[in-house]
């Protein structure tokens, strides 16, 4: 698998190209509303003074940060408001390789693809751990991979693509494994407001040097396209981390930055609560027609993506893009996220037709 360029592209293009109506599950393009707060707050700026449309220091605004550090009970220090989730990705894996404490990255099988890519760009080594088949990690697969040559362990709950939430003691488990290998622990949790099992354990909730936490707003307040993310980092990270924050990007964006403080403070818990169960609706939908279609599947613990497999037709880009034409329906190959589930198909859930798609692949298979 060539995790240089995102498959993801190759899919979309062939689905928009197609000569049908086609139901998009490929993107993680939340379909629903960001909080009316965020609305207000990018309307708001348009007509501040030109000085609020100038450099934002570059970690990001204060009051940004000091908001997230309050929420998430971290020094501010700790914190650097990221494009997005992906780079605060980027950022804490470089921090960790340039330790020289290793060149190793343990990553999980299913994997986000992007994880190896940038274990690639910066020069690191992928090492894989399998998960269980319903997606469930037993630290243990990661311990026999650890060592003093690993620089990072890097995972993602809720997870994309298995939908496996990481309850408490897997968590902890792995910043005990980080410590033990002089390691640090990368906890990807982009999808944590999406924990449908009520099990979901930040890796926050575990005070160590050894553990470094990004996230980011774009699938909480469904602002893909405005890239705010942040990372929180163990002191000897934060300001190396800084600095090619700084060297990459000069900074973030402000009026993004500043319509996502306000969705912060202004915002209920009820709306994050109304997209989970809109969400947990789809899935019910999206997996009774799976049953009907005869597929395998597991049942989603958290964020909003369904691995499928259907009996002799595997999950690769011919199949996919035969779906598009027969069926009308654009998922990713399995294989766009490792070698374990190479037979699988990825849907995402984030399209109000999931039903409507998922009968659509009854009437293929049956
Ligand atoms: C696991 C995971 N991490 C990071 C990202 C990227 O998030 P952001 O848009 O905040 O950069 C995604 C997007 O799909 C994702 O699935």
């Amino acid at each position: 698998m060539d995790y240089e360029k995102p498959l993801f592209f190759r899919v979309m293009q062939y689905a928009e190209r197609a000569d049908r109506d086609v139901i998009d599950m490929v993107s993680g393009n939340p379909d629903w509303e960001p909080p009316e707060a965020l609305r207000e707050g990018l309307r708001e700026y348009a007509d501040l003074p030109v000085s609020e449309y100038q450099y934002p220091p570059s970690d990001g605004l204060r009051e940004l940060r000091e908001e997230i550090a309050s929420r998430r009970n971290v020094p501010i220090e700790s914190v650097i408001v990221t494009n997005g989730t992906g780079e605060a990705n980027y950022l804490a894996m470089a921090a960790a390789l340039d330790r020289d404490a290793g060149e190793e990255v343990v990553l999980t099988d299913p994997v986000y693809p992007y994880y190896p890519g940038k274990t690639g760009m910066l020069g690191g080594e992928p090492v894989y751990a399998p998960v269980e088949e319903d997606g469930r990690l037993d630290p243990d697969a990661v311990r026999e991979r650890a060592n003093e040559d690993t620089a990072a362990i890097v995972v993602n709950s809720p997870n994309n693509p298995t939908g496996a939430v990481y309850g408490e003691d897997t968590v902890e488990a792995l910043v005990e494994i980080a410590e033990e290998c002089d390691a640090i622990l990368v906890s990807d949790e982009v999808y944590d407001h999406f924990d449908h099992s009520g099990r979901f354990a930040s890796a926050l909730s575990v005070d160590s040097e050894h553990r470094a936490v990004t996230t980011g707003f774009s699938k909480s307040m469904a602002i893909t396209g405005l890239r705010v993310g942040y990372t929180v980092l163990p002191p000897e990270l934060a300001e190396p981390a800084r600095t090619r924050h700084m060297l990459v990007n000069v900074a973030g964006s402000r009026p993004a930055q500043h319509a996502v403080l306000r969705a912060l403070r202004e915002t209920d818990p009820d709306y994050y609560e109304a997209n989970r169960a809109m969400l947990e609706e789809r899935i019910d939908a999206f997996t009774d027609a799976l049953d009907a279609a005869g597929a395998e599947y597991t049942r989603p613990d958290g964020a909003f993506y369904v691995l499928a497999r259907f009996d002799g037709f595997p999950g690769t880009m011919e199949n996919v893009e035969r779906l598009i034409d027969e069926a009308g329906v654009a998922g990713m190959p399995g294989d766009a996220f490792g070698e374990s589930r190479e037979d699988w198909l990825r849907f995402a859930l984030v399209t109000p037709r999931a039903q409507e798609a998922a009968d659509r692949l009854a009437s293929f298979f049956n």
